[in-house]
């Protein structure tokens, strides 16, 4: 695939999510009435959907939801509990250890896949799948692996307001669009800015723990797009432990660079955390870059984060040279396991 063509899906975001509404409108699931817990296995580009899910949904789940991102089934989990098997491929071999557990323990099932090992089961055994389009990259396919995930949620009466958060966001994120997408030239693109001035560092990214998904997503963006180290931090847990080492990098150490992801949502006592820290830290690393989400709704806000630095984890791996398509060391370890 090509590099251009490669930014260009990222950039149709907003398309995909207006997809992805459409395949769940016509899909039927059959969801147990009664559980006690929802489980959402995933790895990597697929994973990351239950992480921002979790959180989007926060506020409205009554019930535990937990991610299992390795391939050991939770104990807890049970024939009373709900687990949605999420991966683009359907092949990879975390997930399907844990939906092997999950058949041996009667666990309902839901699946969100392109197919691979997931939709022969799922066709197989008759369980309910979510059968997304072939041909991405899953890092590159967050709307057909995030909307299904929420839709779940609003079957289970957890996500109240969802289509109307969705409406939010796809507006919110087409503005964007046309604000910092591939069709606007560098200097006048503040994604492809922000991408200017972190592309040589090591970037430190924080958020409150309700927007730390967004960091998180950046972070594997940098790392699979740019093939750039970076670290995910959540304020406030960080400002008791890794705050001693940021104070300790030498004044002038330009090579990493510190960004806050910032919203008006955050607690009055997270934003005093996060002024606090900006002034015993942010000399020394150069300053702090904040970055503030669109919108009003926990969904937007997240999505519009994630959309933005999703292109400056594009505009980085161009201003260097890589090519943010190309994941061949991932796709080595794969071949070796495999094997
Ligand atoms: C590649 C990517 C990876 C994969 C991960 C799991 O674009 O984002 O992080 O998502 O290796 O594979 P799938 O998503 O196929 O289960």
């Amino acid at each position: 695939m090509k590099s251009n063509e490669f930014i260009n899906i990222l950039a149709a975001l907003p398309e995909q999510i207006e997809k992805a509404q459409d395949i769940c409108s016509r899909v039927k699931v059959d969801l147990p009435e009664k559980i006690n817990a929802v489980y959402i296995a995933g790895m990597g580009g697929s994973g990351v959907a239950g992480l921002l899910a979790k959180s989007i949904l926060s506020e409205n789940l009554k019930i535990p939801v937990e991610l299992i991102r390795d391939y050991a089934a939770p104990f807890a989990m049970t024939k009373n509990s709900l687990l949605v098997a999420v991966s683009y491929s359907g092949n990879t071999e975390e997930t399907l250890s844990v939906v092997a557990q999950a058949e041996k323990r009667r666990v309902p099932m839901v699946f969100i896949s392109s197919g691979g090992k997931l939709a022969e089961l799922a066709e197989a055994k008759k369980i309910d799948i979510f059968e997304i389009p072939k041909g991405y990259q899953p890092r590159a396919a967050l709307g057909f692996l995030l909307i299904p995930l929420l839709y779940i949620f609003e079957k289970l009466k957890m996500a109240p307001g969802l289509k109307e958060d969705l409406a939010e966001a796809v507006i919110e994120l087409k503005k964007l669009c046309g604000e910092i997408g591939p069709g606007v030239s560098p200097h006048q693109n503040e994604a492809h800015k922000l991408a200017a001035k972190i592309c040589k560092t090591f970037p430190l990214i924080y958020s409150s723990a309700a927007l730390y998904p967004a960091a998180y997503r950046f972070k594997c963006q940098l790392n699979e797009n740019a093939k750039l180290l970076a670290h995910a931090g959540e304020m406030t847990e960080s400002n008791h432990n890794e705050i001693e080492g940021l104070c300790a990098l030498k004044r002038g150490a330009h090579n990493h660079s510190l960004l806050y992801l910032r919203s008006e949502r955050d607690s009055e006592r997270t934003k005093k955390q996060m002024e606090i820290t900006k002034s015993l830290v942010g000399a020394q690393l150069g300053g702090v870059r904040e970055i503030f989400p669109r919108g009003k709704s926990l969904l937007c806000q997240m999505l519009s984060l994630v959309y933005f630095l999703d292109m400056v984890s594009a505009y980085v791996a161009e201003v260097n040279g890589t090519d943010p398509a190309e994941i061949g060391t991932i796709l080595k370890l794969k071949k070796e396991l495999s094997r």
